[in-house]
């Protein structure tokens, strides 16, 4: 089977409490169960593209993990999910990334990554196993991995004729260069302002950031606005699109979910403002549970939610 989408980017086991709040700087406070969980940004994308897609095609990760028992789980995860793990590579030196993740009674989280393997992952690795994944269409990546690995992947993808789609996270500031290569960007308010300079606070500021956001080259822009739903911004569109509205047990890896369910939607032909609504639902759905991965929704249940 060959693969339509690759995700290139980190792989993490993630480590969570639930709290009644978050604590503060020097603070300890009695939280509740520990959650164990597999996340990572790339892993947690790939995993959304391949458990959400409708056909029976095989999403490809390039991503480094420890030769540790993370790194073991973790592959033996993406297996059973079916998804082309032959450029996962193990890396002898460093553990695989961990993340500490902190989760509120309103299921907002806080998140320490340490990135062990995923610093690992350089740019010629990532174009050998472009090289060896003919045909794929689209490519997926965040900025959980070096960034030159990201700068020159994108780069390398763009003149392969690739759909280029980069969820800026966690937020950094990046080259121009990169910008003209991307045919869509996901960041979420924050992100966007650090990009832009402009702070999102409605409609009007979230337009003025995706304007800027294609004077540099980029030819979509979706900004994810939590709860509110997703701005989109290209030639042709200007809209706000609403988010079911549930209750949030857990936010991380939402935006994890909403960039993997767009991509496996536009990769199935949908409309940008189709694809935005079938990421929103999909995120919506993954807010209402604990963990990144253990989250994440089967394409039935989207459909269901958007049929109701
Ligand atoms: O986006 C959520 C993810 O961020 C978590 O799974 C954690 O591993 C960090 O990478």
């Amino acid at each position: 089977m060959l693969a339509k989408i690759i995700v290139i980017g980190s792989s993490n086991t993630d480590m969570v409490v639930k709290a009644a709040h978050l604590p503060g700087p020097g603070e300890t406070i009695l939280g509740g169960t520990f959650l164990m969980n597999p996340g990572g940004k790339g892993a947690n994308q790939a995993m959304a593209a391949q458990r959400l897609q409708s056909n029976q095609g095989q999403v490809a990760f390039v991503a480094k993990v420890g030769t540790d028992i993370f790194g073991q789980q973790a592959i033996q995860g993406f297996e059973q999910a079916g998804m082309d793990t032959r450029f996962v590579l193990k890396d002898e030196s460093s553990p695989s990334g961990v993340a500490l993740i902190g989760v509120d009674e309103r299921g907002e989280n806080s998140i320490m990554v340490a990135p062990g393997a995923n610093a690992n992952l350089t740019a010629a690795e990532v174009s050998r196993a472009l090289s060896e994944i003919p045909n794929a269409e689209w490519v997926l990546l965040q900025l959980e991995i070096p960034l030159d690995t990201v700068e020159n992947s994108i780069a390398e993808c763009a003149k392969k004729g690739m759909k280029v789609v980069l969820n800026p996270a966690p937020a950094q500031k990046l080259s121009d260069d990169i910008f003209k290569n991307l045919y869509l960007i996901t960041p979420n308010e924050t992100e966007a302002e650090l990009l832009t300079g402009v702070a999102i606070t409605d409609t009007n500021t979230a337009r003025k950031a995706a304007g800027i956001l294609r004077e540099k080259g980029v030819e979509n822009i979706v900004i994810t606005l939590g709860a509110k739903g997703a701005f989109v911004y290209n030639s042709t569109t200007d809209l706000l699109i609403l988010s079911p509205i549930v209750e949030a047990v857990d936010t991380t890896a939402a935006g994890d979910v909403f960039s993997g369910a767009l991509v496996v939607a536009l990769s199935e032909g949908k409309s940008l403002a189709d694809g935005i609504t079938f990421a929103c639902q999909a995120a919506a759905l993954s807010v209402t549970r604990m963990g990144a991965q253990s989250s994440i929704p089967s394409r039935g249940e989207v459909e269901a939610l958007l049929k109701g």
